[in-house]
């Protein structure tokens, strides 16, 4: 027996790691609140920053400490433009998601000056360096990928306009706001803000414990973000549904061979650790999906499959049984691409959703003072002592 070993918990499925005041989920009911709040009434009512600040310090910001983050946020957009040239050594088809995490570590070589994990303006100044620059990085990786030339930020935009016009805009022609797709965008940045314990905030955490930089830190959770079980299945449901469409084959034989676990196939987009009734985040997105889609005068056979593939599932005893629904990537996709992003950046618009999220964690349990180092334990199934017979 080994001593201090107390349980076995693959995944940490019944294991707490930490105490937060953050968010709090119901996974049975399908209960998403942010310090209290509804998902449901932030999405409507509120804005990203908004939202960022209340999951940060805790409570909404007043008016004057709305405006003065947003002025800090906005003239702290420029990248360093050394920053700027790191993209160059980068080949031009590389993952945005591994540019991604890779510019993030790079902030802490710039900003030695914010890096201090313990001096609250420190703190603070990583944070809104983290709040402006990461959407420009994020929009930088998506232009490398199209060869086309990188945009300087323009502050008179609003946060999520500033981003759409970095990504979308061109040096030819002045950038054209559209309020239903600057909207769209925000709401969907508001649902993805925190998710409690999950595998990146986690991992944020963990590296955190170790007092690593707000930087380091962030840079871990992008990382994490990136796999297809986590914030990547945004884009494996669009590969997935493409691959539908694309073979011909019919939703019910898709299903089939997913319920026969064929080649490890799984229905991408659905199930969820927590989540066993219903994701509150899918039901919001669904509804923004038909809207998004007439709005913009897009018509695309992928939602249409996407319908398909739920309404088969959701009939289906393998799923009743297990309790699989759609979660929040089930949607995305479809309004990601029909508002004109690649499908290599839909996990990266999930990282800028969630980086406040990531932030507020960090912060939270820097000031705890329970935090302790993460350190899990492990059961040794390894060989016994053996004697080197040489
Ligand atoms: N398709 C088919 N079967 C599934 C799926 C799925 N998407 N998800 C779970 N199952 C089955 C699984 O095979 C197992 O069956 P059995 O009991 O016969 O072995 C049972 O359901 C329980 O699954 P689990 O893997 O023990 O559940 P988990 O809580 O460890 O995993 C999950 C949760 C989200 C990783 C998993 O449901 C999954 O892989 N889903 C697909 C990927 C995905 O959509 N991820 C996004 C999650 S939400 C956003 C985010 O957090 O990033």
């Amino acid at each position: 027996k080994q001593t201090g070993l107390t349980s076995l918990d693959y995944g940490f499925v019944n294991t707490a790691a930490t105490r937060s005041s953050i968010t709090y989920i119901d996974g049975e009911q399908g209960i998403l609140r942010y310090r209290g709040y509804p998902i449901e009434q932030l999405a409507e009512k509120s804005t990203f920053l908004e939202v960022a600040w209340l999951l940060i310090h805790g409570e909404l910001p007043s008016e004057t400490e709305l405006a003065d983050f947003d002025e800090r946020i906005r003239r702290h957009t420029l990248l360093h433009e050394d920053l700027r040239r790191f993209f160059d050594a980068l080949p031009h088809d590389a993952h945005p998601m591994s540019v991604l995490s890779s510019a993030v570590s790079a902030l802490s070589t710039f900003y030695q000056d914010s890096l201090s994990v313990s001096d609250p303006e420190q703190v603070e100044l990583s944070t809104i360096r983290l709040l402006a620059k990461l959407p420009v990085i994020a929009a930088y990786a998506h232009k490398k990928s199209l060869g086309q030339a990188f945009l300087y930020p323009d502050n008179s935009l609003s946060f999520v306009d500033n981003f759409l016009r970095l990504n979308f805009g061109t040096l030819a022609e002045p950038y054209e706001v559209n309020p239903v797709l600057s909207r769209a965008l925000e709401r969907l940045l508001i649902l993805h803000e925190d998710h409690e314990q999950n595998a990146s905030t986690s991992t944020v955490r963990l590296v955190g414990s170790t007092q690593a930089n707000l930087f380091a830190s962030v840079s871990a959770g992008i990382n994490a973000l990136y796999g297809p079980l986590h914030g990547g299945a945004n884009e494996a449901v669009l590969q997935m549904l493409a691959g539908i469409r694309d073979s011909g084959e019919s939703v019910q034989k898709f299903v089939e061979r997913v319920k026969n676990k064929e080649s490890g196939v799984k229905l991408m987009g659905f199930g969820h650790r927590v989540y066993k009734n219903f994701d509150p985040r899918a039901k919001l997105v669904k509804q923004s999906a038909d809207e998004v889609l007439e709005a913009l005068g897009v018509h695309d056979p992928l939602l249409d499959i996407a319908k398909e593939l739920e309404e088969v599932a959701l009939a289906d005893q393998y799923f009743i049984d297990r309790k699989l629904y759609p979660n929040v990537d089930f949607y995305t996709g479809v309004i990601y691409k029909a508002m004109g992003f690649p499908t290599r950046m839909f996990t990266v618009l999930f990282a800028i959703g969630r980086l406040p999220g990531w932030i507020a964690h960090w912060r939270e349990m820097n000031l705890d003072p329970q935090t302790k180092i993460g350190r899990p334990q492990q059961l040794y199934v390894g060989s016994p002592e053996r004697t080197l017979d040489r």
